[in-house]
């Protein structure tokens, strides 16, 4: 079995994901100090939260929105309250609409001061008005279509930002590939990729389903990329915020949320930052949620205590997947092993056999198949 430099044992040293986060270890907000970043949707919410924290601490932030009024009138208070003309621009962006984004990137490129992109938040994100099993009038000849406006922003734009992501951080001049082991104070240059999911991508979100499939896909994009991190380089880690209180929870969440816990949007940010500054961190999820006063007990189970009781911890941030990816993506990569070694046993021999049976059936529609 190999060991990683860092003490990992087994297939995880060659998955090479950092260890599962532990909280308690301090990061610093100036890490983030000339990097530039382009967080989606920034104008408001979360987004904004980000904005003004990374901006404030010396990054470079470029903010692509559909928001004008609110983005523009972001970038200009940051500007201003930060004294630096480069602390915040603003973009329009649709993230749906390709060529929109592809400007974005391009204009953050022209923008930023050394020339490239440290980190990327794909943060836009709308929960539309979600009908998917009410078809309206039965006694019509055929449903109308259904609205998946949520989908085109959660999940296409999501994947365009991802697809730009890539090809923009490993060109980011100065930066190298990611590395758990780099000194987060002295890496100046990052290529680092930031995914907002929810709760609503680890359970089902009743009464919304189309938000709750695009959340899931969002966490299956980012379990799908970090398991190759360390081929491509890039830091990919996702935020999973519980209900917290933006614009995009509606009215109506709000009233059947009212006497629960709602999480803070500071949290949200707190997340954020560590995944952001602490170049050392790669693949990891963090939940946020209420801040809580919990203590394990024997089992290992949390108990909710009152404040102040002896062996407590509080906090609003869980890490839901400290140890899956050794037992859940570990697994999956055994599987491609064995098929890797199912394929060299087979050798020349088997190539040939289905390079023949594709040509057959290319050419004579002859050979069975799915
Ligand atoms: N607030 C919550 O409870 C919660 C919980 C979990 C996850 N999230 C996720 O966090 C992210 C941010 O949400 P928020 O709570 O800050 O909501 P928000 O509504 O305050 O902010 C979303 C931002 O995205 C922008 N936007 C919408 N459509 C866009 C488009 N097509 N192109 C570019 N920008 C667009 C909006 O103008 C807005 O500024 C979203 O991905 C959301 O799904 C929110």
């Amino acid at each position: 079995m190999a060991t990683s430099s860092t003490g990992l044992t087994g297939l995880s040293a060659y998955i090479k994901q950092s260890p599962p986060l532990d909280f308690s270890i301090p990061f610093e907000d100036t890490w983030v100090k000339d990097r530039t970043i382009v967080v989606t949707g920034g104008a408001s919410g979360f987004g904004a939260g980000f904005v003004r924290r990374w901006a404030t601490n010396g990054a470079v932030v470029v903010i692509g929105d559909v928001n004008v009024e609110k983005g523009d009138a972001l970038a200009k208070a940051i500007r201003k309250e930060t004294g630096r003309e480069s602390a915040a621009h603003f973009v329009h962006c649709d993230v749906t609409d390709w060529q929109s984004q592809v400007n974005l990137f391009k204009e953050a490129v022209r923008l930023s001061p050394h020339g490239g992109i440290d980190t990327v938040v794909a943060n836009a994100g709308i929960q539309a008005k979600d009908r998917l099993q009410e078809p309206g009038d039965l006694s019509a000849a055929e449903p109308q279509s259904p609205n998946f406006a949520t989908m085109d922003v959660n999940v296409t734009g999501v994947l365009y930002t991802t697809h730009l992501a890539y090809y923009w951080l490993p060109k980011n001049p100065g930066s190298k590939p990611c590395n758990m082991n780099s000194v987060p104070d002295k890496q100046r240059r990052d290529r680092s990729l930031i995914l907002l999911g929810s709760v609503a991508s680890l359970a089902p979100i009743a009464a919304a389903p189309l938000y709750g499939t695009s959340k899931h896909a969002v966490l299956g994009l980012f379990r799908s990329l970090r398991a190759t991190s360390h081929m491509e380089g890039i830091r990919v880690n996702i935020v999973l915020p519980y209900f917290i209180d933006t614009a995009i929870v509606p009215p109506v969440a709000k009233l059947l949320l009212a006497g629960g816990a709602m999480g803070k949007v500071e949290d949200v940010v707190e997340a954020a930052t560590r995944l952001v500054a602490d170049t050392r961190i790669v693949g990891r999820g963090i939940v946020v949620g209420p801040k809580v006063t919990v203590k394990q007990d024997d089992t290992g189970e949390f108990k909710l205590v009152t404040k102040g009781t002896e062996g407590s911890t509080e906090t609003a941030l869980w890490e839901p997947y400290a140890d899956d990816w050794e037992e859940v993506d570990a697994f999956g990569r055994r599987v491609v092993k064995i098929l890797n070694a199912v394929e060299q046993a087979r050798g020349w021999y088997g190539w040939i056999t289905d390079v023949v049976k594709l040509a057959g059936h290319r050419l004579f529609g002859v050979g069975g198949g799915s």
